[in-house]
């Protein structure tokens, strides 16, 4: 743990010391000023539609393999490591002990087998189906818990017996936490032309609670795996960036004001800027990656070397452990390639970027102010832990759209759970790009935090607090005006 850590601090000072020469200068003065151009819309490089939504890193790629390929421009060496990363990304863990003691340690609670499980094809996941009035286990969907007050950094206080997430499946010899239980509510309404929608809201539950009741006012939050696409790209967003996205919007001096997150990042043992997430609770893809082996497969690490069973789950904490009893269950260097991995997968380029119907849907997004949240387009800075990231992903024009800010979306999306700086209501604004392509890698577009909404439209409707005028604006479009809406975020 401490060579870890070591490193990371190291990175972490490098960082923070001057620009290490000359030539890095230029480039982030030319980045800067290419940022400038894109913010006020008056972009004078090769791709004004955003194409190439992740500059030189986009691959183009439809069907069901799109979103897993690596960075357009890494170097043959990242490829290797890229390769590798997937390799543990994709693959089962399994019960200790195991022959395999690679890749074993799973559990001893647990909600997927692998990273893949979850971010099916690195896409998103799905609710729970519905079938003949009974449903699967989720998978592909988690339920974060926690109780009134916070931890020792400002996050969630997790409920004191079932933790900080729901656990639905353990290894055999230990209890699964319980079942999750969901119902939907129709929610109906009508565009202003007269068309009438319905929307499903969903209601979360638990049953056969293993360990005796949750402690009451438990606040609990379902969310879904999002697609992981260009999440190192992400990362290399400078945080003045993000930070002037809020101010401009203070300036508006409109219902719009979204927030930073400011979160605790384990990786550099200190408070940044929270970017993923659906509230924007994790800072780099470093944590998130380690958090995620710990929370949801079971896999401890140097960075949470302890299982995730609590004082109360003696049959978990009595589990055999993996790696044949030697803690961590995954190694410094294959945690890293996964982090490597996860960092350089690409974003796939647009479609149809020249057709009049995205083009006119492109004019009313705008129109309807969805780009004020949705922000277009950044120029990338660099890396926060260049060990684990590549020097491919800087200076990139790239089109997320997203202001990685906290918005009120209203009391019907609202979970009424804090999350370090996010309140119950907010969420942080989803990336847009390879949104249509959900489809093609899925087989679904569930969409939101929870994933209730079956498409684009859909989507929108459920919008409400800072984002109330824009829906309104969508509810007063024609058929067509809203056919071209969905085109054009379909194109992203
Ligand atoms: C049980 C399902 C599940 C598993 C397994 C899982 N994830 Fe996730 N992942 C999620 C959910 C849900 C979120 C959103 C979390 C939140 O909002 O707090 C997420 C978010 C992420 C994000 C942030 C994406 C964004 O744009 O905000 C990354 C990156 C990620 N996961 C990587 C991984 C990696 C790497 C693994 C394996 C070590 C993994 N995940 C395993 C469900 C899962
Ligand atoms: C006030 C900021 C704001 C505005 C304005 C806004 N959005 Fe959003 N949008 C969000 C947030 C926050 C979410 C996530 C909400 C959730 O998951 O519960 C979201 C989610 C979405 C999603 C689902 C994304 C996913 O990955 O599941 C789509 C699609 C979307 N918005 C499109 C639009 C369109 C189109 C408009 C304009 C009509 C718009 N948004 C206006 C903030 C905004």
């Amino acid at each position: 743990m401490g060579g870890f850590l070591r490193r990371l601090a190291g990175a972490r000072r490098w960082r923070h010391a001057a620009w290490p020469c000359a030539a890095v200068l230029l480039i982030s003065l030319a980045a800067g000023s290419a940022l400038r151009a894109a913010h006020g819309g008056q972009s004078n490089d090769a791709d004004p539609d955003g194409e190439r939504v992740g500059g030189d890193t986009t691959v183009f790629a439809t069907g069901r393999n799109a979103f897993s390929f690596p960075a357009a421009n890494l170097s043959d060496e990242e490829r290797t490591r890229f390769v590798i990363g997937n390799s543990f990304f994709r693959r089962n863990w399994v019960q200790a002990p195991s022959s395999t003691q690679a890749r074993d340690g799973l559990g001893p609670h647990f909600i997927a087998r692998s990273c893949g499980g979850c971010h099916v094809q690195d896409g998103r996941g799905a609710p729970p189906e519905l079938r003949q009035g009974k449903h699967e286990q989720p998978m592909g969907l988690l339920i974060r818990l926690s109780v009134p007050g916070t931890d020792a950094h400002g996050g969630p206080m997790p409920e004191p017996v079932y933790g900080d997430q729901f656990a639905n499946a353990a290894v055999s010899g230990v209890k699964p936490e319980g079942e999750v239980t969901l119902r939907y509510r129709t929610v109906r309404g009508r565009f202003a032309d007269g068309t009438p929608y319905s929307l499903l809201k969903p209601e979360y539950g638990f049953r056969k609670l293993a360990y005796g009741p949750m402690r009451p006012g438990t606040m609990v939050s379902p969310r879904i795996a999002p697609q992981v696409i260009g999440v190192g790209l992400i990362e290399a967003i400078a945080d003045e960036d993000v930070l002037r996205n809020a101010q401009e919007q203070t300036d508006l001096g409109g219902p719009i004001r979204g927030r930073p997150n400011h979160v605790w990042d384990a990786p550099t043992q200190q408070m940044r800027l929270g970017r993923f997430g659906w509230k924007a609770n994790v800072a780099t893809v470093a944590h998130q990656t380690a958090a995620a082996f710990h929370g949801d497969i079971g896999i401890t690490s140097a960075l949470f070397p302890d299982e995730t069973c609590t004082v109360a789950q003696r049959d978990c904490r009595a589990a055999p452990r993996g790696a044949a009893g030697r803690a961590p269950e995954i190694d410094e260097r294959t945690l890293g390639n996964v982090i490597f991995y996860q960092s350089t997968l690409a974003p796939p380029a647009r479609r149809g970027v020249q057709d009049a119907q995205t083009r006119q849907g492109a004019a009313l997004f705008h129109a309807a102010q969805c780009a004020v949240c949705h922000r277009p387009s950044y120029v990338t800075s660099r890396a926060p832990l260049p060990q684990f990231s590549s020097r491919a992903l800087e200076g990139q024009r790239i089109w997320p759209y997203t202001d990685l800010l906290l918005h009120d979306m209203g009391p019907e999306l609202a979970d009424g759970r804090p999350d370090f700086a996010a309140d119950g209501r907010q969420w942080r604004t989803p990336p847009l790009w390879g949104i249509g392509l959900l489809h093609d890698v899925n087989g679904h577009t569930r969409l939101l935090h929870d994933g209730r909404a079956r498409g684009v439209l859909e989507a929108v409707l459920w919008h409400g607090g800072e984002a109330q005028a824009s829906k309104e604006r969508v509810l007063k479009m024609n058929r067509s005006e809203r056919e071209a809406l969905v085109k054009f975020v379909e194109s992203l």
